[in-house]
């Protein structure tokens, strides 16, 4: 007693460690690839940069979000279900996956949703990832691929994308054995923003073992611009409406061409029996209330997906040439971030983030991911790049 009375001073006085004096081992207590794992690491928020750098304008070009606000039809559905909210949400996820469904045109049995496309591809993980196996996915990329690994303690194979950023798909065959069972594939890639070819990534499809499930990561397809480029879902297709032997998945979202990165809401057209394994593992309500409303009226409203992938594309187009004016090395990108080469991105990152610009540095790599603002945050970051070369 007397001893936790000290303790307790002590904690008072900020003695932190002693508060966290348990019993346990914790070294040995968790599972052991537990230990080995690194917590994702979010970029600056605004707040922090306000405490930073004296701006008056802030352009966050670090997370590949949309600039831009959510649609008004999926503002308007939010705002008359907010009294709503003291129900549960529908946990079978009907409207939204209707919506999709008919959208798309693919059976509803074949549509799964989540918290963001960030948690199906951990559900896909703990569905399919036995001991022993392991994965093949193309590195630098979308890092979740390697965490789901990490959480499902097998060995994962990050093969070198091409050097226009694409993933290289013969470097991927070759790294598949018969351990494997699952092959990511993402395109456009993060964080290089190249496509592959639709015709490429076909006679990949065929060419992969037919146990081993194929994932298409396309959470920036909305974006694409290139008509080779590959068309996920038309391969999805290809793979339920005919006698293929082959399972792939499909993952989209919400987050970025829709605008609803906060709200979170993700989707998968994917084959029925792992649709039907994913329902028996997922928390029984994943996606809110607000986040299936808000999707489902996004996905209505094509003329102004129209309108904002037009926007990307002008921005887009209006940046790289800013670097090729430069004399900068880019990658041509199909998505809504750039990536450009740069001989000390940290250095480079600290000036943009003086100017209220904040992107992704890619140190190890050699250079920044910049996520392609609206006008007025395309016009500030090829000012702030002349600024910086001059
Ligand atoms: C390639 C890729 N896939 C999936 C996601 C996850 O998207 P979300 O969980 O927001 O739907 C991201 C997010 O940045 C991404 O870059």
């Amino acid at each position: 007693m007397k001893l936790n009375a000290a303790k307790a001073v002590l904690v008072l006085l900020g003695y932190k460690d002693l508060r966290e004096d348990k019993n346990l081992n914790w070294n040995t207590f968790f599972r052991p690839n537990i230990n080995n794992m690194e917590a994702y690491q979010p970029g600056l928020r605004e707040e922090q940069i306000r405490e930073l750098v004296e701006v008056d304008q802030i352009y966050k070009l670090s997370s590949n979000e949309s600039p831009l606000p959510p649609f008004l039809a999926a503002l308007d559905a939010m705002q008359g279900a907010l009294q709503g909210l003291n129900e549960y949400p529908d946990g079978s996820g009907y409207h939204m996956t209707k919506t999709i469904s008919e959208h798309y045109g693919v059976p509803a049995e074949n549509i799964c949703c989540g918290n963001g496309t960030n948690e199906i591809l951990t559900l896909i993980a703990k569905t399919c990832l036995t001991a022993g196996s392991n994965v093949v996915y193309g590195w630098p990329s979308f890092i979740v691929y390697r965490y789901s690994a990490q959480l499902m303690d097998v060995q994962f194979r990050e093969v070198p994308l091409l050097d226009n950023g694409a993933y290289n798909l013969e470097s991927l065959l070759a790294a598949i054995d018969d351990k494997t069972k699952l092959v990511y594939v993402c395109t456009p890639n993060n964080p290089t923003g190249a496509c592959v070819s639709h015709a490429d990534l076909a006679s990949f499809i065929q060419r992969v073992p037919e146990d081993v499930l194929i994932v298409l990561d396309a959470a920036y397809e909305e974006f694409v611009t290139d008509l080779e480029a590959a068309r996920t879902l038309d391969l999805f297709k290809d793979t339920i409406n005919s006698l293929d032997k082959h399972a792939v998945v499909v993952l989209r979202t919400f987050s970025k061409i829709y605008a609803l990165a906060g709200i979170r809401a993700g989707y998968a057209f994917a084959p029925t029996m792992l649709v039907q394994a994913i329902n028996k593992i997922r928390e029984p309500f994943n996606v809110n209330s607000l986040a299936q409303l808000a999707a489902a009226a996004s996905l209505q409203d094509t003329t102004e997906l129209n309108r904002r992938q037009e926007l990307n594309k002008n921005c887009r187009e209006r940046l790289q040439a800013c670097f090729a004016e430069l004399g900068l090395r880019y990658l041509p990108s199909q998505a809504n971030y750039v990536w450009v080469d740069i001989p000390n991105p940290q250095q480079a990152f600290e000036f943009l983030l003086k100017r209220g610009i904040i992107v992704r540095s890619f140190a190890a790599a050699g250079g920044l991911r910049i996520g392609v603002g609206d006008e007025a945050g395309t016009a500030s970051t090829i000012a702030a790049f002349k600024e910086l070369l001059r």
